[in-house]
């Protein structure tokens, strides 16, 4: 694992970014993984911006991203395709038929979650994962649970999450119980992965995921066993490293 010390959120952002961006000079029909919550929206931010210069040219790939809550429509303004537009593809006029998020108002999930995993299949796989962390080391939305989740599925959100996710929706009830996310399998089997953290409510998880156990009950410690991860984190989540 390759750890990338930033001062701050906006450093973190650019040095995300660049990472990203690099893959894509060098690959232009790159597959990637996209991920949403507030850590990566600087990054998203960034990549607006070189695209905005000329410096990047993102018409060319294709994204996937981790998850989307069960039940909300795309155009509710927490879903994750809500998100995704809002944040990244409206801003560089990505064609949507070139993006991808898993439908949480599908009437039959299996069969969403299966064609969600042909679907990255079908495009060759993903190259490059970006990944956010969650408070109980959740990826995606893999919960901490008793083994690790192989495929994209239905999960039922802890109330850790619930918790976490309510402060961006006017009441707690307002929260969806269930998503659909990639499973740990389909994350472990990206070319790349690149983690993004900041914050001091971050720095013992970052320690307990990276430094600690591979265990499912923290869904990120299989990051470890992954051959080309790269976690670019503020100095504050990574606080408790002992490096
Ligand atoms: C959500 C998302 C995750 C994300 C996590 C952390 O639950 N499903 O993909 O990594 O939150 O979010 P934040 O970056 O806001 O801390």
């Amino acid at each position: 694992m390759r750890f990338i010390r930033t001062n701050d959120y906006a450093a973190m952002s650019r040095k995300a970014a660049n990472i990203i961006a690099s893959q894509v000079i060098l690959k232009p029909d790159s597959v990637l993984g996209l991920a949403t919550g507030s850590t990566p929206i600087g990054t998203y931010d960034e990549l607006v911006r070189m695209v905005n210069a000329g410096d990047l040219d993102l018409s060319g790939v294709h994204t996937a991203n981790l998850d989307e809550y069960v039940g909300l429509t795309h155009d509710h303004d927490q879903s994750y395709h809500y998100f995704m537009n809002q944040h990244l593809f409206s801003r560089v006029g990505l064609d949507l038929s070139r993006t991808n998020v898993p439908d949480g108002v599908s009437a039959d999930p299996a069969a969403e979650c299966a064609r969600y995993d042909k679907l990255i299949k079908d495009l060759g796989g993903v190259d490059l994962q970006l990944l956010g962390l969650g408070h109980n080391g959740h990826i995606g939305f893999n919960e901490p649970q008793d083994d690790f989740p192989k495929g994209t599925h239905l999960v039922d959100l802890t109330e850790s999450t619930i918790n976490a996710n309510s402060r961006l929706f006017e009441k707690k009830e307002d929260v969806p119980r269930q998503a659909l996310t990639m499973g740990i399998g389909t994350i472990m089997a990206a070319r790349k992965i690149l983690v993004v953290v900041n914050g001091a409510g971050k720095a013992a998880i970052v320690k307990e995921a990276f430094c600690g156990p591979v265990t499912p009950k923290v869904p990120a410690s299989i990051l470890q066993f992954h051959p080309d991860v790269t976690i670019v984190g503020d100095a504050e989540a990574f606080s408790q490293l002992p490096f």
